[in-house]
């Protein structure tokens, strides 16, 4: 099943109120510990940082906290984003949030010193284009992390299952506006392979680009750098 990009968007502005404690519950609370190895594999002090499909904004702070100077959150759900700004509105000397769609980012090329993506490249209508966006808007040289859900080999896969095909989508039942999570097994069954997305990070114009599994390789992440 792909949604269109209105479709998602809706999705994620009915998600918006219970999309922290969902992550918190889905994860036994390592989100968060995923994020901030996501954002301290690229980010150095003083960088200028684009977060990419912000949502409610965690990454885009673990951004702040690993010494961005000064970063940029964009998303397209306006519920996601209100989130997000309510949660920092004593940081906006050095957090600012864009409403627009990563397939077209709203930036000049070259404006950022490192981007980051934490469990949005997932959504996106066409991958190859969001990742030559994130390409377009880096310095030479600039530093890419994509944090996501990825698919297990081995032992993990049945457990993999279990989880998101059954117990996500029966939590997200009890949640207000949770009903959505039940196109979450879809979206992670069709979104390709950390192999594949190495490959097409190489193919928008990155290079260096390094994975790591973590959580029993339910989830990885991938770095790469501009190429110059
Ligand atoms: C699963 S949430 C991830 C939020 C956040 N990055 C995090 O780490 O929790 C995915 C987000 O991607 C956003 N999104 C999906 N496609 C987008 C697009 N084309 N442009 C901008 N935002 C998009 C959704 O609105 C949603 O907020």
């Amino acid at each position: 099943m792909t949604l269109a990009p209105d479709a998602v968007r809706t999705m994620f502005d009915r998600i918006a109120p219970v999309y922290d404690v969902m992550n918190r519950v889905m994860t036994a609370g390592l989100d968060m510990r995923w994020r901030r190895l996501a954002a301290e594999s690229v980010v150095r002090t003083g960088d200028r940082v684009l977060d990419a499909a912000c949502g409610t904004g965690d990454l885009a702070i673990a951004d702040l906290k690993a010494g961005a100077a000064q970063v940029t959150g964009l998303d397209f759900s306006e519920n996601m984003l209100a989130r997000a700004r309510k949660k920092t509105r004593r940081r906006t000397d050095v957090l600012e949030w864009v409403q627009g769609d990563m397939l077209a980012l709203p930036f000049a090329d070259e404006t950022f010193d490192a981007a980051t993506v934490g469990f949005g490249v997932r959504n996106v209508a066409d991958l190859e284009l969001g990742l030559r966006e994130l390409r377009r808007v880096l310095r030479p040289g600039g530093r890419l992390a994509i944090l996501e859900i990825t698919q297990p080999r081995g032992v993990l896969r049945p457990f993999f299952s279990l989880w998101f095909d059954r117990v996500v989508p029966a939590l997200g039942k009890v949640l207000p506006g949770g009903s959505a999570y039940s196109y979450l097994p879809a979206s992670v069954r069709r979104f390709p392979d950390a192999e594949t997305l190495s490959s097409l990070l190489r193919a928008a114009g990155f290079g260096d680009v390094q994975v790591r599994l973590l959580a029993g390789s339910i989830v990885a992440l991938h770095t790469g750098s501009a190429a110059e």
